[in-house]
């Protein structure tokens, strides 16, 4: 229609429109409520976006990263782990480091690196004792976490609560499975008096269920669903493609995959791990070499919907990111 340009507004995070002959305008919050509203200027051809002011909060991205094995894991985080915060403006980044000391646990000074390299907290395992150093260590480093239902009086503790760097308050739960494991406490009920104890002014809640079976971990991110954020699975180290939210607003996958070389068996030197099936005899594992990759699963929040039963923010998307060293 001749003298006649369209107006719109759009939904999603700030962004700019450089196309040619036409106009941006951003004049408020980077998350606005109202969706793709047409309609048509009474006077030149350009057009022109426009963001509208709203008094919600910018959703939340939030990074988890898959098992670190040992230095290709650790070098690969180092490599690659600022340029995807930036690139996809990540709030918050947690990885599992049980395996980041060549693949059998962690020690104070790697847990100090992965926190330098941007890691907020750090989760782990049935490996989180393998290194005697650390034992003294967990009671002073609240960002490193142990599964919480080991027995009482065990060193360290399985949940955290903090800030993300945009202010919203969150909290990191570590639970571990009994089956084919060790047989310690229910992680079901201990999953239920940890998140009893989180504040209510915390808005995003991540449970790390360490588990060996996709059944146990399955189960809990449905008995979770509505009453955290997001449930990830750890420890298998292959990754799963069943990352999907649940209807209450859960996030879930079961497995994120491993961080750390996959040219060997699970992140060891595949020779040894042959020769283990083999002959049955006690072996000395080697960390892989060999097809280092990174995966992470990303979590994005839904602020403007309604909260969960808990009280804490929606899930809206999870994606899973698989990144090569090149
Ligand atoms: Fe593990």
């Amino acid at each position: 229609m001749h003298g006649l340009s369209r107006w719109r507004v759009s939904s999603g995070r700030k962004e700019e429109d450089t196309r040619a002959g036409q106009e941006s305008l951003t004049v408020g919050s980077w998350r606005p409520t109202i969706s793709e509203v047409h309609g048509l200027a009474p006077h030149g051809q350009a057009v022109r976006s426009i963001f509208v002011f709203c008094s919600v909060k910018e959703s939340m991205r939030v990074l988890f990263v898959g098992d670190i094995v040992g230095s290709p894991g650790r070098q690969i985080v180092r490599d690659r782990l600022a340029d995807l915060v930036a690139q996809r403006q990540i709030d918050l980044v947690i990885a599992n480091g049980e395996n980041s000391a060549s693949g059998f646990g962690i020690t104070p000074r790697l847990a100090e690196e992965l926190l330098n390299m941007g890691i907020a907290v750090i989760s782990g395992g049935n490996h989180s004792w393998d290194r005697k150093e650390v034992l003294e260590f967990l009671p002073h480093e609240p960002r490193l976490l142990r599964p919480a239902n080991f027995p009482e009086g065990n060193p360290g503790g399985g949940l955290y609560v903090g800030a993300a760097k945009n202010g919203v308050k969150f909290a990191v739960l570590n639970l571990q499975g009994r089956v084919f494991m060790t047989p310690i406490d229910d992680p079901f009920r201990k999953a239920d008096s940890e998140l009893a104890r989180i504040p209510e002014d915390v808005d995003f809640v991540l449970v790390d269920m360490h588990a060996e079976t996709t059944s146990e971990k399955l189960a809990m991110g449905w008995y979770l669903d509505g009453r955290v954020t997001a449930v990830v699975g750890t420890h298998t180290h292959v990754a799963t493609a069943d990352e999907h939210v649940f209807p209450e607003g859960t996030a879930y996958i079961t497995d994120v995959g491993m961080t750390g070389p996959h040219g060997g068996v699970i992140g060891m030197d595949r020779n040894g791990i042959i020769a283990k099936f083999l002959n049955g005899l006690p072996a000395r594992f080697e960390v892989a070499t060999g097809d280092v990759q990174m995966n992470c699963v990303l979590i994005e929040t839904d602020d403007d919907g309604p909260r969960n039963a808990a009280g804490r923010i929606r899930a809206r998307a999870i994606e899973r990111i698989r990144l090569h060293i090149d």
